[in-house]
Parts: C-alpha cells; sequence; structure tokens
C-alpha cells in the first residue's frame, strides 16, 4: 500500500490568520495544502481566487492542491498556475475530454499536474482507465460541493474502490474530499485512497497537530482497528 497524503482543507481554516494556521499543519506533518475554488455557480459558494493561491505560495514550500468547482475551467486556471498552484484539478462535469487532453499537455510541459474530479453523483467515466488517461490525481467529492463541514457521504466509497482498481497500476492518486475525519479515514484508505483532504476536521479540532497525527494514525490502521 502507498503512503497516504494528507491535504488540509484551508477553506475550513481561519482566513484572519492563514499564515499561522498553514505554518501549524506544514509543522504537524501535512503533505500538501488543498486550496478550494467555488465560483457560485458550479458551486453554492464563492470562495478563494488566485491572489489567495499567490499569498499562500509565499508562506509554505508544500504543494499547492487547487481544486477548481467552476465552470468554464479553461477561462480560469491559467492565474491559479502563476499564482504557485502545482496540482489543477478540474471537474469532469465541466470538462470535455479535448480540453482535459490539452489542459494535461499545457501542465505537464510546464512540471505541473492535472487532477479531475467528480461531484459524488458523477458516475466513474468508463474512459477512465491506467492506460488512457492523462490524469496524475482522481478526486472523488465525498460531499456535495461548496462547504467545509458537512457529513462524508458513504456511498462514494465504492467510487473510490472502483477508481483505485482502475488507474492504480498508473501510480494515480486518488484522493478523497469531504468530510473525511479521524474516524472514517481507514475506511477511505483502505478503499484505496491515496490523499486525503480535511478541512473541519483539522481546523476546526482546536489542536491542529492532533488532529494531523490522529488522521495519520488511523489512515494506517484497519477497520477494526480505529479506536472508537
Ligand atoms: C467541498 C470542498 C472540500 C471541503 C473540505 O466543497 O471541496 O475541500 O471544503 O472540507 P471538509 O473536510 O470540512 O468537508
Ligand atoms: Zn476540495
Amino acid at each position: 500500500m502507498r503512503e497516504v497524503k494528507i491535504a488540509p482543507s484551508i477553506l475550513a481554516a481561519d482566513h484572519a490568520d492563514l499564515k499561522g494556521e498553514i505554518a501549524r499543519v506544514e509543522e504537524a506533518g501535512a503533505d500538501m495544502i488543498h486550496v478550494d475554488v467555488s465560483d457560485g455557480h458550479f458551486a453554492p459558494n464563492i470562495s478563494l481566487g488566485p491572489d489567495t493561491v499567490r499569498a499562500v505560495r509565499k508562506v509554505t514550500r508544500l504543494p499547492l492542491d487547487v481544486h477548481l468547482m467552476i465552470t468554464n475551467p479553461e477561462k480560469f486556471y491559467e492565474p491559479f498556475l502563476s499564482a504557485g498552484g502545482d496540482i489543477i484539478i478540474v471537474h469532469e462535469e465541466a470538462a470535455s475530454r479535448s480540453l482535459l487532453n490539452k489542459l494535461a499537455k499545457e501542465l505537464h510541459s510546464r512540471d505541473k499536474k492535472l487532477g479531475l474530479a467528480m461531484k459524488p453523483a458523477t458516475p466513474v467515466p468508463s474512459w477512465l482507465n491506467a492506460g488512457s488517461n492523462p490524469f496524475d490525481v482522481i478526486l472523488l467529492l465525498s460531499v456535495n460541493p461548496g462547504f467545509p463541514g458537512q457529513s462524508f457521504i458513504p456511498t462514494v466509497l465504492s467510487k473510490v474502490e472502483k477508481v483505485a482498481k482502475m488507474v492504480d497500476s498508473a501510480g494515480i492518486d486518488v484522493e478523497v474530499d469531504g468530510g473525511v475525519d479521524q474516524k472514517n479515514a481507514s475506511r477511505i484508505v483502505d478503499a484505496g485512497a491515496t490523499i486525503l483532504v480535511a478541512g473541519a476536521s483539522i481546523f476546526r479540532k482546536g489542536d491542529v497537530k492532533s488532529a494531523i497525527q490522529t488522521m495519520r494514525a488511523n489512515a494506517g490502521h484497519t477497520k477494526s482497528e480505529v479506536p472508537v
């Protein structure tokens, strides 16, 4: 089993102290910073923009995982790249296959990564398989997009299993995003996730360090070993 990466979602952080919040998760061993971008159209919330990515880039060396929950990603991805995003994740529901192929070429030529995200109700496309897709990451949303602090939708676990089987041999990461916490982390990793995004369960628990360490410890356990 590959090592699991933890990606705190700064949407759930204290935005008046993003620098401090990021320093705390970095110190606690976070592997990347997840930046949720929503446009009030694809998702019913307006969240973070390229200026936030630029500001965050200045205060951390961790990879920035930019999740574009937006329509027309072709119009908006560039400022996020220029601002310092390392992984650009676009939604399957908002991008044609030709756009995805074009983005992959451009991002890879700039040493960046491309992710493909799906909402909880979106079926896994049949064309997604290890041999013929240009993605570095597949993100499965386990809440409806827009807001931190929602409950994990358990039916997404079977999609995680399905996608993990399709892409694992190609070394593509399977990222699970939404409602991930210290209790369900092991089930999600057992299903095949290699990146756990977590917002509220890291930034809204009071102690960021123990939140990350507990999640990491639990992610390495099998279901029956998880402390209740
Ligand atoms: C949902 C976002 C998630 C979410 C994570 O719109 O993509 O990244 O905010 O936050 P939690 O872990 O609190 O669900
Ligand atoms: Zn996200």
